[in-house]
């Protein structure tokens, strides 16, 4: 009796748990299916990136860690950069050696294989080299390849795109926040003004001051994308909050204090801009404000949990809190469950979610080889879930604030029922 009654409050409160969030084993399913898939350039950077935010923190800018981080990572610091390790190595090691300056991999993308400059650093910062793979080398070929040999703008930015110059909202995830990391890793402060200074110019280029937007691709000759596309939104807000926080943790953080104040603003007026799209789904559409019937536009699960996560760090480092009843709400429905029943919160199941294929595939998403299409399997998609959940954990940790009055009162009555439930139970239990 007495264990029944047990059972039914377990599963209850399991209920509680389970109604809104997914489990850390259900994110390790996700997970895995961003190690199946992701293969190009900015897939992999992303993983790393995405890798360390969940099983490295130390090593994460988002950490309140001084930079360069520590050259000898231990316990679960060790472990979590394995997999980073071995998507820098593999890189490093099947470079294509030119003699002047090369970037990472090759690829008709100027800024994506930069992507995975950080994680090369890292693995050169922890001596992973042993004298066979020449991290320092590569690291410093992508950035000359950068500063010298890539297309710029008359006003200095350095093109997305290798062979032609273009400005895509992608960049800012690319490639400051792998200046920033390499000026502070090699003492070279203009390095990290110039990360800075390439965000600034982007977004002088791709901003619409009215919108509070970003446009996708700017100054090309032929194929800009004048759309507000969400996913270059959150690539664009991703990219400034880890710029801010590489300058927050490194030795130069009093002397740019002004640049961290402007990145801080503009983190919030891509989320005052964005936000304004969210229906009642609280899923972003493809371009954000367009009606869900244009052409190229469908709900996209992929950039409303990249924004969403933005949304958390915000908060946390920033003191942001307007949006975080929206990313609360976008993350729950991205979590929910088409199935009342509840099952246990070790399982990594993702059995008759509404978001989620049983695999484990975020749906429904833009296609990552083709922005303006619906896909079907997202490597970035799997990736912003996970940042997603790393950022909200983090949220939790630092106390939830801002959470809404309107869901802390809901939750209020939750915790009031189940106290009540304690009660009822718990009062005819001790005769038991
Ligand atoms: C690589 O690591 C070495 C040893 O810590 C350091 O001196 C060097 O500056 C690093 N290279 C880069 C590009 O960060
Ligand atoms: C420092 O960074 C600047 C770019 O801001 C670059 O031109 C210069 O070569 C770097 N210095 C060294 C020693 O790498
Ligand atoms: C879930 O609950 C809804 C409404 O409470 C009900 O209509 C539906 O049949 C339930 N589904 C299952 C699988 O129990």
């Amino acid at each position: 009796m007495r264990r029944s009654i047990t059972l039914i409050l377990l599963g209850t409160l399991t209920r509680y748990i389970r109604a809104q969030d997914l489990t850390d084993a259900q994110i390790g399913t996700i997970n895995s299916r961003l190690s199946d898939s992701a293969k190009t350039s900015w897939e992999l950077g992303t993983r790393t990136q995405t890798l360390i935010e969940l099983n490295a923190q130390t090593y994460s800018v988002f950490s309140d860690q001084s930079l360069p981080p520590p050259s000898s990572p231990s316990g679960g610091d060790a472990s979590g950069l394995q997999a980073v390790f071995g998507i820098a190595k593999s890189v490093v090691s099947n470079r294509v050696k030119t003699s002047g300056p090369a970037p990472l991999v090759e690829d008709g993308s100027a800024a994506d294989p930069a992507s995975i400059g950080v994680a090369v650093l890292i693995a050169n910062l922890t001596g992973q080299d042993k004298g066979q793979v020449d991290y320092s080398g590569a690291a410093k070929s992508q950035i000359d390849y950068l500063l010298t040999s890539v297309p710029k703008s008359s006003d200095g930015a350095i093109s997305h795109r290798a062979a032609n110059l273009q400005l895509w909202s992608d960049f800012v995830y690319m490639v400051p926040p792998f200046l920033a990391y390499y000026g502070v890793t090699t003492k070279n402060k203009s390095m990290v003004a110039e990360a800075y200074n390439q965000v600034k110019l982007y977004r002088n280029h791709l901003r619409d001051g009215k919108k509070g937007m970003w446009k996708h691709i700017a100054l090309g000759t032929s194929g800009n994308d004048d759309g507000f596309w969400s996913t270059g939104n959150g690539w664009a807000a991703a990219g400034i909050l880890r710029v801010w926080a590489t300058m927050k943790h490194s030795g130069y953080s009093s002397s740019f204090k002004n640049e961290q104040k402007d990145l801080a603003n503009w983190v919030k007026e891509i989320h005052s801009g964005i936000y304004q799209h969210l229906d009642n789904t609280n899923l972003f559409t493809n371009y954000a404000d367009r009606p869900l019937t244009s052409s190229g536009n469908f709900y996209d699960a992929s950039s409303t949990a990249f924004l969403a996560s933005t949304v958390y760090r915000a908060a946390v480092l920033l003191d942001q809190h307007t949006y975080l009843p929206q990313a609360e709400r976008s993350r729950k429905a991205l979590s929910a469950s088409n199935s009342n029943s509840s099952s246990s919160t070790s399982s990594s199941s993702l059995d008759s979610y509404k978001h989620f294929t049983s695999e484990g595939w975020l749906t429904p998403v833009v296609d990552p080889h083709a922005f303006g299409q619906q896909g079907s399997q997202s490597p970035e998609g799997q990736a912003f879930v996970v940042q997603m959940h790393a950022a909200w954990k983090e949220w939790v940790k630092d106390g939830s604030k801002g959470a809404n009055a309107a869901s802390s009162a809901r939750l209020t009555v939750e915790v009031q029922n189940l106290v009540l439930l304690v009660g009822l139970i718990g009062g005819p239990l001790q005769w038991l």
